[in-house]
């Protein structure tokens, strides 16, 4: 007992020590007014949201997904919600090719870069993995060396304005979660790279950011469709997480866990009592439900 709360002590005052030593945040919108972005994956969801509250930042946005026509409305209600400029270029991910160009066209557009925001992911499978391996591959090209990729291209702007890169991660890029095999691989191959690289950035005082957003479930139109039928959790706005994703970035936060409670919190478990959050983690799918998901 008396071990137990020494160690509840010796929590409580590393927990503060924490809360001090981060400080307040102090995350302004005119913190973007005029400074240019790339968001991808942003014809829909979180990506779709981020673009709208850059816009209304008065921000310069230079969107890609691979729907024109979802591009093109998107387009036009940033710039009704007062974007310093706005554009879209549609085409898909698992081309390295298309990748650089994005990041070319926003040095011709714009001459130059302070945001990078890699969010688009490529179709997967909500289910038990089916031994399909060239599945993970390709989606490997889309979801991890596509970000690579971009970053690599944009580094030269990036570190010359000083930027950031905020890489959109998931829970399941920090826990090995059911149902989710290749998705999972592709989330926690963003953690290696960009955890990794976010050192050598400090080593070789590199003036860039990295923000890596560990996201919980949140109501976007191909989550719901996929998920709800089997988690059993209430599902976070994707307003409000856009949000907090571009407020990360810009105050240049190592991480961002939204929604806080359902990934920050379990996170502690992850390292000392692993059994537990995956027994946590396990009462909260319902597999009986796959029957009624579309996959
Ligand atoms: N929603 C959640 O519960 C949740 C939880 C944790 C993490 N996240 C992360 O949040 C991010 C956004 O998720 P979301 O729920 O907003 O997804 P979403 O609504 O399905 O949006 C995905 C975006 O990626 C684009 N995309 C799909 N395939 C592509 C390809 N081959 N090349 C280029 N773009 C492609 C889609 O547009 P097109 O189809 O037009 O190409 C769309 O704009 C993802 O990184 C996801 O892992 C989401």
């Amino acid at each position: 007992m008396a071990l137990l709360n020494k160690a509840l002590v010796a929590l409580i005052g590393i927990l503060l020590a924490v809360y001090f030593y981060s400080g307040k945040e102090e995350f302004e919108p005119s913190m973007l007014k005029g400074k240019k972005a790339i968001v991808t994956g942003a014809s829909s969801g979180i990506g779709e949201q981020m673009a709208y509250h850059l816009a209304k930042m008065g921000a310069h946005v230079l969107i890609t997904a691979r729907t024109e026509d979802k591009l093109k409305k998107v387009v036009e209600k940033c710039k009704k919600l007062g974007a310093a400029s706005v554009y879209y270029i549609p085409g898909s991910m698992d081309n390295m090719t298309f990748a650089k160009k994005i990041v070319h066209e926003a040095e011709r557009l714009f001459g130059g870069l302070d945001m990078l925001i890699l969010n688009h992911i490529g179709f997967t499978y909500f289910n038990f993995f089916d031994g399909d391996v060239d599945h993970i591959r390709q989606l490997l090209e889309i979801n991890f060396l596509s970000y690579a990729t971009m970053t690599v291209e944009a580094l030269p702007m990036l570190k010359a304005s000083g930027g950031n890169i905020v890489v959109v991660s998931s829970f399941a890029g920090k826990i090995g979660l059911p149902l989710t095999v290749p998705y999972s691989t592709t989330k926690f191959a963003l953690d290696g790279f960009f955890s990794s690289l976010r050192m050598e950035f400090y080593q070789q005082k590199v003036n860039v950011s990295i923000t890596l957003c560990v996201l919980s479930y949140i109501d976007t139109d191909t989550a719901l469709s996929m998920v709800s039928n089997v988690v059993q959790q209430p599902a976070a706005p994707k307003e409000e997480c856009a949000f907090e994703i571009i407020k990360g970035g810009v105050l240049r936060k190592r991480e961002v866990y939204y929604q806080y409670q359902a990934t920050k919190i379990p996170m502690l478990l992850r390292d000392w009592a692993p059994e537990f959050l995956e027994y946590l983690v396990l009462k909260n799918y319902d597999v009986e439900g796959l029957s009624k998901t579309k996959q």
